[in-house]
């Protein structure tokens, strides 16, 4: 297909489905109460990040944090894309996060932890506590480990204090963390730990979820046994006990290699290790997300610029004041969670809730329990959450006693309707809501209200946040106008010191994935010339907002948690009998997006229930129990081009009950309508809703 073609298949598909599916919604205006109180209610902020005052506008929230050095320079572009920021500065991420707290904080809670089993009294952690306890943990990692700044080591914990801990303790030395969220297959996580050649693995025995206390160390054997089989040898895995003292798990200990924390602990009992002041640029953390590929991508993070952007953002657009009980439901395991339950609210003296298990277990009450229990007054969560709970429970908010000044939406375009249940029903019409949009590659927000200045539109992110110059591109690189009604590919102009460095072990990953397309000159050392491309559609209304439509690549965008199309074909070309597996995302009602899967068998191969199972399977051990599919299709053939390409675009269409088009020219037009009638039944069943704007691009390249 030419480019020409492309283009204009794409702007009409896109202008068609926005008028119906999108319009424009009424604005939202936050409560004088929450405005009186805001962090940022001064218009003035807009100003301070104008573009002219860019890049040291930013200098206000690397104010923000404990220099042991002071910078330089705000911004180094000497080397594109790989911008530098706050340049000869030196300081610590965990002595930010808590040591300096310890003045004025050290009796106020930095953490509750909340167990899944209500039985369990939430249990606060004091700042105090939280030093003792990571200090301890750093002098464990460093003498009996042996690790040192620099080193990396794979963290694969569930959602308990000793996570974040963990967390710490490694920032205290300079370690790098890559925390594996522990809805992971210990397969992933072998593949983490391979990517990052980390020695040492910590995870834990067992945890709580939907009412099972789940075996998580048989994932520990798996991961290391995956990392050997790739030449990555671990030396030591460190087990945190669930319950300390108490060993929950059936799968054995591995003498020599296997270790209870707890037990090693008591030898670095109350030992200070003091924090290591690292480099502005030395890197904090390793985080691995979804790309268009089968490999996972190791998100690299700064310690200076992450630190300063989650701590600035968290001020401004969480507002979060040290006196409020923040709770994001977020899982510590993804970025949402590294910057928004534990960087970016320690850094500025919050009292963060974490707490186990699933929204909805043991019903649609539970969150609203906590909420009140603990007093929150700002929530964060997914529209994934929002929908489930409003599905289980739409009345259980009113329930309860709790009053929110401000809630979060993070992860997934939100539907106006289920926006306007989280802004009635959870917030009680008190709350103001910020629809936050970013990646993992991003650090923290850049599309978002500020919650007192700007007022709330349904289903809109809002206008970036400050500090934050997007774009949008169409397929010629063209800028597509705010309130043309067209769609095209969302960009930000400007680097800003959340971005990530560089993709681990893979610079040119990292240039070609996000920089190459709009690349206006790559001699240039000007970062004028480097948009950075979010890989999402998005539009722009008259006034200012940004729509995000969804993922315009080859990632699916499961209840917010981000899967490769290829990571799941992968998995299911593991299984003997499959030639050949194609996936494509389908809509859902809660998740939002769900892959389903295509599979053709080797010749004298028939598909039994079994094929399918073990099909479900080896993406539940290759990836993870999230990445289960919604239907596993036999067909006999699958729908390719003359040149045999698999065309994607006719399964997606199926899935989704549109009109396939014209399918005329391929190779096998007649395997399509068999295939029709084997997923929606005799009669065609095609629906007359507009086409979310990633299902109409999917598969569109192949
Ligand atoms: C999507 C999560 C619409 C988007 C922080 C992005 C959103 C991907 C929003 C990143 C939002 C995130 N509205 N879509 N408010 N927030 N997305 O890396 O497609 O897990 O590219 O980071 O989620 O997912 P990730």
């Amino acid at each position: 297909m030419s480019e020409k073609r492309k283009t204009k298949e794409y702007t009409e598909v896109s202008e068609a489905q926005i008028a119906v599916h999108w319009k424009e919604e009424e604005y939202f205006r936050p409560a004088k109460k929450f405005i009186e109180q805001a962090n940022a209610r001064d218009p003035d902020i807009r100003k301070r990040f104008a573009i002219e005052n860019f890049p040291d506008c930013f200098r206000e929230y690397a104010d923000l944090l404990t220099w042991s050095e002071p910078y330089k320079k705000v911004l180094d572009t000497g080397k594109p894309p790989f911008w530098k920021w706050f340049v000869g500065g030196k300081l610590n991420a965990c002595y930010n996060c808590v040591d300096r707290h310890l003045g004025q904080y050290r009796n106020k809670a930095a953490f509750i932890f909340v167990a899944e089993p209500e039985e369990e009294p939430p249990l606060a952690l004091t700042y105090q506590e939280l030093y003792v306890r990571v200090s301890e943990m750093a002098a464990l990692l460093r003498d009996f480990c042996g690790l040192k700044a620099g080193d990396r080591v794979t963290l694969h914990l569930p959602m308990t204090p000793e996570l974040p801990i963990t967390m710490l303790a490694c920032a205290r030395l300079g370690v790098i963390h890559s925390q594996v969220f522990a809805g992971f297959s210990g397969q992933a996580c072998g593949a983490r730990i391979q990517d990052s050649g980390s020695h040492v693995l910590i995870s834990m025995d067992a945890y709580w979820r939907a009412g099972k206390l789940l075996d998580h160390k048989v994932n520990a054997d798996i991961a290391v046994q995956t990392a050997e089989e790739m030449n990555q040898h671990v030396d030591k895995v460190l087990i945190w006990q669930r319950f300390a003292g108490k060993y929950s798990s059936p799968t054995p200990m591995v003498q020599g290699r296997d270790f209870f924390v707890n037990d090693v602990l008591k030898k670095y009992r109350d030992q200070r290790v003091e924090p290591v002041p690292m480099d502005a640029e030395a890197p904090l953390f390793l985080m691995y997300t979804s790309g268009s590929t089968g490999k996972p991508k190791g998100c690299q993070h700064r310690t200076g610029g992450y630190l300063a952007y989650v701590a600035g953002t968290s001020k401004y657009i969480q507002d979060i004041h040290p006196t409020d009980t923040y709770w994001c439901m977020a899982d510590i395991g993804w970025i949402t969670g590294h910057s928004y339950i534990v960087y970016g609210p320690l850094a500025i003296a919050a009292t963060s809730v974490m707490y186990e298990g699933v929204p909805t277990h043991p019903d649609a009450g539970r969150p609203w329990r906590i909420a009140e229990r603990l007093d929150v007054n700002i929530f964060h969560t997914s529209p994934t959450a929002i929908r489930a709970l409003r599905r289980a429970g739409p009345e259980e908010p009113s329930k309860y006693h709790y009053h929110f000044k401000h809630m979060t939406t993070v992860g997934e375009p939100i539907e106006p309707e289920a926006w306007r249940w989280y802004y009635n029903e959870v917030g009680k019409r008190e709350a103001v809501i910020v629809d936050t949009w970013w990646q993992t590659e991003n650090g923290g927000f850049l599309c978002s209200t500020l919650p007192a200045l700007d007022p709330m539109k349904p289903g809109s992110a809002g206008p970036p946040v400050p500090g934050i110059y997007p774009v949008i591109y169409d397929e010629d690189g063209k800028e597509v106008t705010a309130g043309s009604g067209q769609a095209g590919n969302m960009c930000i102009r400007n680097p800003w010191p959340g971005i990530m460095q560089t993709i681990w072990g893979d610079p040119e990953r990292f240039v070609n994935g996000y920089y190459k397309r709009y690349c206006k000159n790559p001699n240039s050392k000007d970062w004028r010339d480097w948009p950075y491309m979010a890989g999402d559609g998005a539009m722009q209304s008259a006034d200012g907002y940004f729509r995000i439509l969804g993922r315009i690549d080859d990632v699916i965008n499961v209840a917010g948690h981000r899967l490769g199309t290829k990571e799941i074909e992968n998995a299911c070309l593991t299984v003997a009998d499959v030639a050949e597996a194609a996936v494509v995302p389908v809509t859902d009602e809660i998740k939002g997006r769900m892959p389903e899967i295509y599979v053709a068998l080797k010749p004298g191969h028939e598909g039994t229930p079994d094929t399918i199972n073990r099909i479900i399977k080896a993406n539940e051990e290759i990836i993870g129990r999230f990445a289960r599919p919604k239907h596993v299709y036999v067909v006999p053939d699958m729908p390719k081009t003359r040149s045999g390409k698999i065309m994607r675009r006719v399964l997606a269409s199926i899935s989704n009950r549109r009109d396939v088009g014209d399918v005329t020219t391929l190779a096998n037009p007649a395997v399509v309508e068999d295939i029709r009638k084997m997923v929606q039944g005799k009669d065609a069943v095609v629906s007359g809703e507009a086409v979310p704007e990633d299902i109409a691009k999917f598969g569109q390249n192949d």
